[in-house]
Order: structure tokens, then sequence, then C-alpha cells
């Protein structure tokens, strides 16, 4: 891959909030490196991306979303990566769990990837928190609680189980294998490219194409990452004192850590999730609220957002859904304790009703969960963990 260097760099405390890179090939191939732009762009060979993919995770959450959907996000994922599966489907009237698990079964008899999956709402893994006191991940019957995050949480923790030190996190629900691929590489190229271990890769997507009046229309953003990432560069600027843009990627649903941030921090349920990563990095690592981990903060927090060349193309699933997720984003800045009274206001005109306080779950670090516990029961009692390999 040969993708451009930073251009800017933005710091924020300890983060380092690095502009938009722009990829110019997908493959640099192996004998002719560009040499007159060699400053200004970053050759990455498909040897070091593969190294990477060995030490990386794939995590896949998926609700009810179609078969050949899932089917093709697999087929996109480098066969070197490990992929996780985190499913919240129905299991009845019909079990479209079962459904997911004979199509992955099928898939890979042909390919022999590594594949883990498991149900969200497993009475087993249920058991397993509930045993080892870690609560902010249930529900009040004891349940792990629906949510996207929810799912990347116990992607997670299958990440750390297996010992990689990389985790991605791709949607079931694109429509374009080639896209997917490419998420992967660019993650792989953001961690060769970050200098910290404490890293963050964002995908910003070159377009997200729809049909307005019977034509193919490429928008340049979705229309929640824009009002979010908005208002985290209001947050950042009313500290600096200077306006920026720097943040494009407040809802990266497609993005990527090192385990060694990951493990730091707490997750907002649901689709607040990705924005709350950038609240959380902010709160944990910015200097404003004391700062919880000196080691971080003397290697700092590399967040890198890297933009594609393949459109995003994905299920569309309606206006309520989308004003769903900008609420929810928009509260995790409001109620974080580093939000301003400038950025508050800006936000109160989104919410339709007034904000006392956020109503979102978070659910606690890894750090906190007594992990060898909790997995020596999680995989006593699981009865949806199931691992395929021929
Ligand atoms: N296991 C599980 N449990 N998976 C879930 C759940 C759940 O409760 N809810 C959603 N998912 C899965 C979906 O099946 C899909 O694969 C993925 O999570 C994203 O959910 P969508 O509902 O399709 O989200 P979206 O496409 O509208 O929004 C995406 O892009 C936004 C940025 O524009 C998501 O990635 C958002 O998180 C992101 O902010």
């Amino acid at each position: 891959m040969i993708l451009e260097l930073p251009r800017r760099t933005e710091h924020f405390g300890a983060v380092r909030f690095h502009d938009v890179q722009r990829v110019y090939e997908l493959d640099s191939g192996t004998r002719k490196f560009p040499t007159r732009s060699r400053d200004a762009v970053a050759t990455i060979s498909s040897q070091e991306i593969d190294k990477i993919n060995e030490k990386m995770a794939i995590v896949i959450p998926i609700k009810d979303e179609k078969l050949k959907l899932l089917e093709g996000v697999l087929s996109g994922i480098p066969h070197d990566c490990l992929v996780i599966v985190v499913s919240g489907s129905q299991r009845s009237p019909v079990d479209r769990f079962m459904m997911e698990k004979q199509m992955i079964k099928q898939f890979n008899h042909f390919v022999d990837d590594e594949i883990l999956l498991i149900h969200q709402q497993d009475l087993g893994l249920s058991e397993a928190f509930k045993t080892v006191g870690f609560n902010s991940i249930l529900d009040k019957e004891g349940i792990v609680r629906s949510g996207k995050a929810e799912a990347m949480f116990i992607g997670l923790l299958l990440t750390k189980m297996l010992g990689k030190e990389y985790v991605g996190f791709v949607d079931a629900d694109n429509y374009v294998p080639g896209a997917v691929h490419e998420y992967a590489e660019i993650y792989a190229a953001g961690f060769i490219l970050a200098e910290s271990p404490y890293s963050m890769v964002r995908v910003s997507w070159v377009y997200k194409p729809k049909i307005v009046q019977d034509k193919l229309f490429f928008p340049k953003f979705g229309r929640v990452s824009e009002i979010s990432s908005q208002h985290l560069n209001r947050l950042i600027e009313s500290y600096t004192g200077f306006g920026t843009d720097i943040i494009k990627t407040g809802n990266a649903g497609e993005h990527a850590m090192s385990m060694r941030l990951a493990e730091l921090l707490p997750y907002a349920s649901g689709y607040a999730v990705e924005t709350y990563e950038i609240i959380n990095a902010l709160e944990q690592f910015g200097g404003v609220l004391p700062c919880a981990n000196p080691q971080v903060t003397a290697k700092g927090v590399d967040i890198l957002q890297i933009e594609t060349r393949n459109p995003h193309l994905h299920e569309v699933k309606g206006d309520e859904h989308i004003q769903d997720m900008l609420q929810t984003s928009l509260d995790i800045i409001y109620n974080s304790p580093i939000c301003t009274e400038t950025v508050k206001n800006s936000i109160l005109k989104y919410f339709e009703v007034t904000k006392e306080s956020s109503s979102i779950n978070k659910i606690d670090p890894i750090i906190k969960l007594d992990f060898p516990r909790f997995m020596q029961i999680m995989k006593e009692k699981s009865q949806t963990l199931t691992e395929f390999r021929e």
C-alpha cells in the first residue's frame, strides 16, 4: 500500500490526532518503490502487512443481517487474520444464529480460516460475567445486554484469549468484499505507521454512495459522523483556543486498536461506542483530568485516520436509526466531565428532550475483569462458542 503520511497532527495532552491520510495505491508491489515522493508517502509492502495480519483479529458484530452479506465480508478478510463473529441474532421463531453457524461451517470447509463464533446472549457467557462480578455488561436479568458495543467487547475478550496484539472491527452488512479487504489492510498499515504501542486506526470512507433521484450520488460524509466529528472538534478547540477540523471519524464503525489501548478503555453501550472511544481517550490521557496511566502518557496515544479508496456500500436502516445513532453519540460528548458549556449549548440543538443526565450504559475496561477466571468459567459453560477449523 502507498499512502500519504499525516500532514498535520493535533496534540491534546498525550493524545495525538493525525489528519486524514489518503491511500494512493492499494498495492505497492515489490520492485518499483516511489523515489520522488519518498518524503510525502509511506510505502508499505505486502510482507509487512502480512506480519501484522498474523497478530490481528477482526471482530464482526452481527444482528439479523443477510447471510450473503456476512459471507461476502468473511471472503474479504485476509486469511492470516483471526476472525471472530459475535452474533446477537434471533434464536426463534427462526434460529438465525444457527443459520449463521451453518453458513460459516460451509464457507470454512473451503478456506480453513481460523474463525470463532459466539452468541452474545449465551447463558454460560452471562454466567461467567456474573460470577466474576463484572456486571457493567449485564442487564437487569443478568444477561449480556444487546447492542453493538457489547458484541465488540466480547470480541475483544476472545481476541485477548487468543493472544492477538491488534483488533479490528468490521460491520457484517457490507456489500463489497473488496472494501472489507481494504479496511483490514488499512488497519495493518496504520499500526505500522503508529509510533506508540497505544494506537487506534479509524477508517474515513471516501464516499458513502446512495441513490438520489434514480442516480448514484457519492456523498463525502455520513450524516452522523459529520455532526459528531464537528462537536469533537469544537471540544478540542475550546481547550486549545485554535479552531480545528482534525477529527473526521467521530463514528467510524470500521476501526482498529492495539490491544494495549483497547484493554484500558471503557465502552459506551450501543452506537455511542466509537465516539466514546475518542472522548474517553481525551478524559484519560488528555491532561484535563488527572492522568489515569503514566505509562500511556509517556508513550502517547496515536489516533490515525485513513481514507479508503473503496466507497462504503452497506444496508440502509432508515432515518429513525440515524437519529438514534446521532442522539447517543452527542449524548456521550455532552455528558463527559470534560465537555465545555459552549459545546453543550451547541449539542442541545440536536436533542429532542433536554438531557439532565446520560442514560447510556458503560462497560468497564477489560483491566477490571478477572480475566483468567472469567475465561475458565466461560469455556466450561458456554453453549455457543464454536471454533471453526477443519
Ligand atoms: N452482535 C450484535 N448485537 N451486532 C449488532 C447489534 C447487536 O445488538 N446491533 C448491531 N449489530 C451489528 C449489525 O448487524 C452490523 O453488522 C453492525 O453491528 C453495525 O450495525 P448497523 O445497525 O448496521 O449500523 P449502521 O450501519 O447503521 O452504522 C454503522 O456506521 C456508523 C457510522 O456511520 C455502525 O458501525 C455504527 O456503529 C457507526 O457509528
